[in-house]
């Protein structure tokens, strides 16, 4: 007779052999009905663990850590409060340096995978593990994540935060965010406090309605100048002045604030709108020798200590000698394209956001740089109309979901011979470079650097090359 396979709420023993790209440990569980794979939070590899069953699909279990039986020796207690509950971070049981181990693992198997084959450097690891981060996205939400334990009547239609794991519709009010800036923290805290005072209403996230949507903060490492991105779902001069006062009397160090107006259900905090109340609208940064204006629709690494290894490793791989034509796609404003163009005949670079576009050009003249022309719009769009012709070294950077499939077409079939791919999503970077194989593309570098300790997440640049 069959046995019987685990079923919700039965608990098993699990082998743990490695992190995955979630953040899950990832192990083997022995049962009298066959041997079968389980994924759990806060798992770590090496250990044994007792599992509680969540859901089953074949062979494959996710599950819930009871009790650690052989915890491993690289365990840490994690530094933050939210830990368990935050949807962030999913690393923290883990020591730095095996955090490192474990993010080059998951690269090889991802490149293993679509059977690449390429030998992967040691991560480059960050030298702040905490509080490194330039830029942090708080919900506003009318559902607050309530913490076990908690006292009964606490007011819970109210909440700005980050959302709970696997938790869309909540937010989990956030006191103390590790890997953000101090000063963050107060700033978070008075705009939780003064829209509770001028009783404004947070944006719901099943209703779509309410006002207050998101708060965006952004620092510059260099200059301390601190940017504001509240975006509400409507302009409303009346509610959001008195607010805006508020927070500005009470943070003088914010040095401009924006508001962005998105009515649309999507909860994005880019708006259909923007306008500035006070500042500039923009900071300033430093980063690899230049200077740039980083506005709030605009991208820029989160990293900004590491995103100087970025640029180092980019300019490394990219071998320029002075007389080349480099093409940099998906440039935002500009972060690679400038430190490139000093090492270059001339960078042309391609990015979809007009902001920043705006912001590379300005940044481009600030620097003394004239050797770069940026073109607004998307790269396919740009491809079709233009084409690469004339360029010796590509330099591509997409967002996390990678390419469009006939921008591999395109980049297949460039003039070039050499490609830095950065990506910050190593499985689609893998399936890109799987694509580009056939007409003659190789990996011959990869190497992984972290901008992102704590979480699971790895930027990794691989360097392909194409035979004459
Ligand atoms: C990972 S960021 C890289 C930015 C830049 N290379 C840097 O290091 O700061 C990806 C950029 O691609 C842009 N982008 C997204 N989709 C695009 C598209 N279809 N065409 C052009 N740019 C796009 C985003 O706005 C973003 O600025």
């Amino acid at each position: 007779m069959a046995q019987r396979k685990p079923k919700r709420d039965d608990r098993l023993e699990v082998e743990v052999e490695r992190v995955d790209e979630r953040g899950l440990g990832v192990g083997r569980a022995q049962h009298e009905a066959g041997e079968f794979r389980v994924a759990l939070r806060r798992a770590l590899a090496g250990e044994r663990v007792v599992a509680q069953v969540l859901r089953r699909r074949g062979e494959k279990i996710e599950g819930r850590l009871l009790e650690v039986l052989r915890a491993s020796g690289e365990r840490v207690s994690p530094p933050c409060r939210h830990y368990g509950a935050c949807g962030g971070c999913a690393l923290q049981d883990l020591r730095y340096a095996a955090q490192l181990a474990a993010k080059r693992e998951i690269v090889e198997r991802a490149l293993r995978r679509e059977r690449i084959e390429v030998a992967v450097e040691p991560v480059i690891g960050s030298a702040n593990e905490l509080h490194y981060r330039n830029k942090m996205d708080f919900t506003f939400g009318t559902r607050r994540w309530v913490e076990p334990g908690e006292a009964e009547g606490v007011q819970r239609d109210f909440a700005v935060g980050l959302h709970p794991r696997e938790q869309f519709r909540k937010v989990l009010d956030v006191e103390r965010c590790e890997i953000q800036p101090e000063p963050f923290d107060a700033i978070l805290a008075s705009a939780r406090r003064l829209a509770l005072e001028q009783r404004l209403v947070a944006w719901d996230l099943v209703r779509h309605e309410g006002l207050l949507r998101h708060i965006v903060l952004r620092r510059s490492v260099a200059t301390g100048e601190i940017l504001v991105q509240l975006t509400t779902s409507s302009e409303s001069p009346e509610q959001v002045g008195p607010y805006v006062a508020a927070l500005l009397a009470a943070h003088p160090q914010i040095t401009t604030l924006v508001q962005a107006i998105n009515s649309r259900g999507a909860t994005v905090a880019m708006g259909e709108r923007e306008l500035v109340l006070h500042g500039s609208g923009a900071i300033r940064e430093r980063l690899a020798g230049l200077w740039y204006r980083v506005s709030a629709a605009s991208f820029f690494q989160t990293n900004t200590a590491q995103a100087e290894r970025l640029v180092e490793v980019t300019l490394e791989e990219a071998r320029l000698a002075g007389r080349e034509r480099v093409l940099d796609l998906y440039c935002g404003a500009g972060t690679l394209t400038l430190p490139l163009a000093r090492k270059a005949t001339h960078v042309q670079g391609v990015e979809l956001v007009e902001a920043a576009v705006e912001d590379a050009r300005r940044n481009a003249e600030e620097n003394g740089i004239a050797n770069v022309t940026f073109s607004a719009g998307d790269v396919l769009a740009w491809f079709g109309s233009a084409g690469a012709s004339e360029c010796d070294v590509m330099v591509v950077d997409p967002p996390r979901a990678g390419l469009h499939p006939k921008v591999v077409e395109l980049l297949a079939r460039a003039a070039a011979r050499r490609m830095v791919y950065m990506s910050c999503h190593i499985a689609s970077a893998a399936r890109d470079i799987a694509a580009l194989a056939p007409a003659g593309w190789r990996a011959t570098r990869a190497r992984p650097v972290d901008l992102f300790p704590q979480t699971p997440h790895v930027e990794c640049v691989l360097t392909l090359e194409r035979a004459p």
